[in-house]
């Protein structure tokens, strides 16, 4: 009998503060950013002294609190704002998927107007970038008062910075514009147009990754409001003063060490605890432990190689499984030994099929993916040297038949390597 819902007990109080995605869940506190809230701070503070907010850029990789602490900031500004009914208005524009300066104009456009008309204005279509560009300073004109603009991941639109050129050099009159830049992407910031930087990245925030001990704090607070039983003792709010009936003692550490390990994401920290304690939580024991950590971990990066494959074209996949095949036959991994083995498999389904050489840059590619390891080593005395290809050490064979048994081209091959 399949289980039904809501006839158990279950160890959260409030599962959604486990969410990671910053527009289900915002923390009110990020203690470990401190001192890059307070540069933040400081950038904004003009608009209480009736001055212009700073423009600027924040940079960190993924995961680090650049989104949450920019709009933390933000929200206190607009708080003091309300209560001294002073104008301000802050617009947070995710830029993901704007591929071009243009499409940043177009939604920017849309969610100025919808500061005056409400939701459910459409994006303009069909207008030059000057144009756009002049719609937005009317209409930054029209709101007035102070006007804060967040670019969040704006290293979306490439090389293309035509909007934060113009934005930055923008005197609309009646209004005072504050620009916030963010974005993960080094190279993108090092390539930007030398005016905007000396504009934009002239203050410049930057997250540094968080480490084992900054991780467990912030999963201790997340837990500490998600979880039943759980509450810090003494009022500190840091992991050491956690309590936790539900919660095994190595739990949270052992979290916050395999995503500092990683990249120290806090994002991947929280979903790999939040998948944790979901597993736990299905299971009904009551208590999440670190065997529930790592099957969580096994379990994401089971998906994610799925993603990985799935997303990889027919020919890359093909070459995969004659490594998979390989392995699982104890057969060599050399270039010449696969590629005689892709050409079986290609006539089996009947797939083109290509030269050694260009075969051997299809492995490539997955070496390139993490999907696969290459070594060069050599074939013997006088013999030069060859390229032995194996899976990645995270990735099993298993899960690559599984990730491409139902592929429209390739499933009749998993079906013969797997049996
Ligand atoms: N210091 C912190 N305290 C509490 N939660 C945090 C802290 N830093 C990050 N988080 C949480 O981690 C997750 C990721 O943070 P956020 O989305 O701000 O990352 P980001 O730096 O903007 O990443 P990206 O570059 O991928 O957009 C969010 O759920 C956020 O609430
Ligand atoms: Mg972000």
């Amino acid at each position: 009998m399949t289980q039904g819902f809501g006839d158990r007990d279950t160890i959260y109080e409030d599962i959604d503060v486990l969410e990671a995605d910053v527009g289900k869940y915002k923390p009110t506190d990020l203690p470990e950013r401190e001192e890059e809230l307070d540069k933040i701070h400081m950038a904004l503070r003009p608009v209480t002294m009736d001055g212009s907010p700073r423009d600027i850029l924040v940079y960190g990789p993924t995961g680090q609190g650049k989104t949450a602490g920019v709009q933390l900031k933000s929200e206190q500004l607009q708080e003091w704002a309300n209560q001294e009914g002073v104008q301000l208005e802050v617009i947070h524009l995710p830029c993901k998927g704007a591929d071009r300066s243009y499409h940043v104009l177009t939604r920017l456009v849309k969610e100025l107007r919808e500061v005056r008309k409400g939701q459910g204005v459409d994006e303009p279509s069909g207008y030059q970038r000057k144009r756009l560009f002049e719609m937005v300073l009317d209409e930054l004109e029209t709101i007035g008062g102070t006007v804060i603009i967040i670019l969040d991941e704006i290293d979306a639109i490439g090389e293309d910075d035509y909007i934060l050129y113009e934005l930055s050099r923008a005197n609309p009159d009646d209004v005072k514009i504050g620009i916030i830049g963010i974005t993960n992407d080094l190279q993108f910031r090092n390539n930007l147009d030398a005016d905007v930087r000396s504009s934009l990245g002239q203050r410049e925030i930057t997250f540094n990754p968080y480490n084992a001990n900054h991780l467990q704090n912030i999963l201790a607070r997340r837990t500490a409001q998600a979880l039943r039983d759980t509450h810090f003792e003494d009022g500190d709010e840091d992991f050491t003063h956690l309590k936790s009936d539900v919660l095994e003692d190595g739990t949270i550490p052992l979290t916050a060490s395999l995503a500092a390990q990683e990249t120290g994401d806090a994002r991947q920290a929280i979903e790999l605890l939040s998948y944790a304690c979901d597993l736990a939580d299905d299971e009904g024991v009551g208590m999440v432990g670190e065997r529930h950590v790592r099957a969580a971990k096994e379990e994401i990066e089971r998906e994610a190689l799925i993603d990985t494959i799935g997303a990889e074209t027919t020919q890359r996949k093909i070459a995969l499984l004659t490594v998979v095949s390989a392995e699982l036959n104890g057969a060599t991994g050399e270039t010449t030994a696969l590629h005689q083995l892709y050409s079986d498999l290609c006539e089996y389904i009947d797939a083109n099929e290509l030269k050694q050489h260009t075969f051997r840059e299809k492995l490539n590619d997955l070496v390139h993916s993490n999907v696969l390891s290459k070594d060069r080593h050599g074939r013997g005395r006088g013999q030069g040297m060859s390229n032995m290809y194996t899976l990645a050490g995270d990735v099993n064979p298993d899960s690559v038949l599984d990730a491409l048994e139902d592929d429209s081209r390739v499933g009749h091959i998993v079906e013969v390597i797997g049996s």
